[in-house]
């Protein structure tokens, strides 16, 4: 029988307890973390000691891993995607809500964050649960967004305009990585409400970061339904803060969450190792 003992946390996503990452995961412990993480969206680990080769094996067990195309990589390791943010930087990486790769045709499925170097205090990353903002959403508003759908882009981000996110921030260029790969992505469509596909849970599928408009819609249309949208998303009611220590990880689908890493640790470094897993097409 497996060990894990799952324990929800306030807001969204559950402890995953019982289990030692670096001895490796029984079949049967990973069916019941499977299980947890396409219920709660967003799991975390807690005192564990992994080094990268058992990173990249976990992160394996689940799906192909997608290397990332705009971080900087780690110097032996390019499946692991470098979140970092030094002492003299102001702005980091992820300091807004967004959920990654929405701007791919197959949006990645999730990611597995481990702490390397920590601040002594702040720099914890908010989660927020899409099922739970579809659900707190009136019946009128569900009606509306029915059939609708979003267009995603990654070039108002990552791009190389000097008025792009990051450029606009000391987190950009050759920090960041590589970021002219996005001018060469094309726009993507998903509907605006999707039918997760591990949970088969409706989940709202849009974001502030890369969502840039709802199809269909005049701008002044689009611009307010998104905002109706983006309340609800970001409702406290189901927003978890977590609170790194040293050997946590954060597992947390992108499909089914949103993410927020807090920029509240000025004059320290923060570094975090990231392993995006490939996902699917949505529907
Ligand atoms: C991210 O958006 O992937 C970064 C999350 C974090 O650094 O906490």
């Amino acid at each position: 029988m497996s060990a894990i003992d799952i324990r929800r946390t306030d807001g969204v996503g559950a402890e995953i307890h019982g289990v030692n990452l670096a001895d490796g995961v029984s079949d049967e412990d990973f069916a019941a973390i499977q299980g947890a993480f396409a219920e709660h969206g967003v799991i975390f680990f807690r005192d564990q000691d992994i080094d990268e080769n058992q990173h990249i094996a976990f992160a394996k067990r689940w799906a192909e891993i997608n290397v990332n195309r705009f971080f900087a990589a780690h110097p032996d390791y390019p499946e692991i995607a470098l979140v970092s943010k030094e002492p003299d930087q102001k702005d980091n990486i992820g300091g807004g809500w967004h959920t990654d790769h929405s701007y791919d045709a197959e949006p990645a499925m999730g990611s597995i964050l481990v702490a390397r170097e920590l601040p002594e205090t702040g720099g914890d990353t908010m989660f927020s649960s899409m099922y739970a903002a579809y659900e707190s959403l009136p019946d009128d508003v569900k009606e509306q967004i029915d059939g609708l759908k979003a267009v995603h882009s990654a070039r108002q981000i990552f791009g190389e305009a000097p008025d792009t996110y990051y450029n606009k921030t000391d987190a950009g260029g050759a920090r960041i990585g590589n970021a002219s790969v996005a001018d060469t992505l094309q726009d993507v469509v998903h509907p605006v409400v999707i039918t997760h596909p591990l949970s088969g849970k409706k989940a709202l599928y849009v974001n502030p970061a890369f969502t840039t408009r709802i199809e269909d819609l005049d701008e002044e249309e689009s611009d307010a339904l998104l905002t109706r949208l983006y309340s609800a998303a970001a409702d406290k009611s189901h927003v978890h803060r977590f609170e790194w220590r040293p050997g946590s990880i954060a597992f947390w689908d992108n499909r089914s969450t949103w993410h927020w890493a807090l920029n509240d640790y000025q004059g320290q470094r923060r570094v975090m190792h990231r392993i995006t897993l490939e996902g699917c097409e949505l529907n």
